[in-house]
């Protein structure tokens, strides 16, 4: 399983150890997709995990790992959108939250809301690991009129860590993903939907899905490679 990120094996490895979660640690993760982050925290630490998905078959595919290879009283996934989650404040300590920060809010809004929503819920000292968008350089228009978005969307990666010191964190670690983690994001994609296509069964839908990644690779390449990049942020409360 992958991650719908650009976060490659060495930097996942790298980050999770930079946590040093405590024992019996309560950690959330908001839009947790296949639940791969959540799955090498429970290999790393002794922690109990929460998961939060809109996307009932990635909750599926979350769940049922845990199933075949942790106790299970350690994990629990939920398939919800996150502001319909009743989840205890103070609490948590750490919060995950990679490239989902839409889930708390729409547009420009959605970082500040992230921030706000994610105090409450940790513990006193407790972390963010965030993992957003950030502009590496001026976006062209045309870029943002593909991307359907205006500009201050995002941050610059400077500016998404004064923006979570200005809501009140203490910035712990900063990164940001590679050229190649990007590509392999990207490529991956199209690699996985053209194995598809070549069986007997493939759906239309297949075909056409493999032919709107070709556009977006072109795209990609085009204009998203140098413009858009991806951070990694340790934030504590
Ligand atoms: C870009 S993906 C990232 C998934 C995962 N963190 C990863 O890196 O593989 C964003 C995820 O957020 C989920 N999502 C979107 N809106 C949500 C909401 N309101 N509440 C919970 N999850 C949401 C999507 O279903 C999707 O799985």
């Amino acid at each position: 399983m992958e991650y719908n990120s650009p976060l490659g094996k060495i930097k996942e490895q790298y980050l999770l150890s930079l946590l040093q979660l405590p024992a019996s640690s309560d950690v959330l993760e908001v839009g947790c997709g296949n639940g791969k982050f959540l799955h090498q925290i429970l290999e790393a630490y002794e922690a109990n995990v929460v998961g939060v998905d809109i996307d009932a078959q990635l909750i599926e595919q979350a769940q049922s790992y845990c199933v075949d290879n942790f106790a299970s009283d350690c994990f629990k996934f939920i398939n919800q959108p996150i502001k319909e989650v009743d989840l205890p404040k103070d609490h948590f300590d750490l919060v995950v939250c990679n490239g989902s920060s839409h889930a708390f809010g729409d547009g420009e809004s959605a970082l500040e809301s992230t921030f706000s929503e994610v105090l409450k819920l940790l513990k006193p000292g407790g972390r963010l690991l965030l993992g957003e968008c950030y502009w590496k350089q001026q976006p062209d228009q045309s870029y943002l009129d593909v991307l359907g978005v205006t500009q201050d969307m995002y941050q610059t990666h400077h500016g998404n860590v004064k923006l979570a010191q200005e809501a009140g964190f203490t910035a712990l670690y900063a990164t940001t993903s590679s050229e190649d983690e990007w590509d392999n994001f990207e490529w991956s994609r199209i690699m996985s939907i053209h194995s598809l296509k070549g069986e007997p069964d493939c759906s239309s839908e297949i075909k056409l899905k493999a032919k709107q990644l070709g556009k977006w690779i072109d795209i990609y390449l085009g204009l998203g490679r140098d413009t858009l990049g991806y951070g990694f942020y340790i934030l504590e409360k």
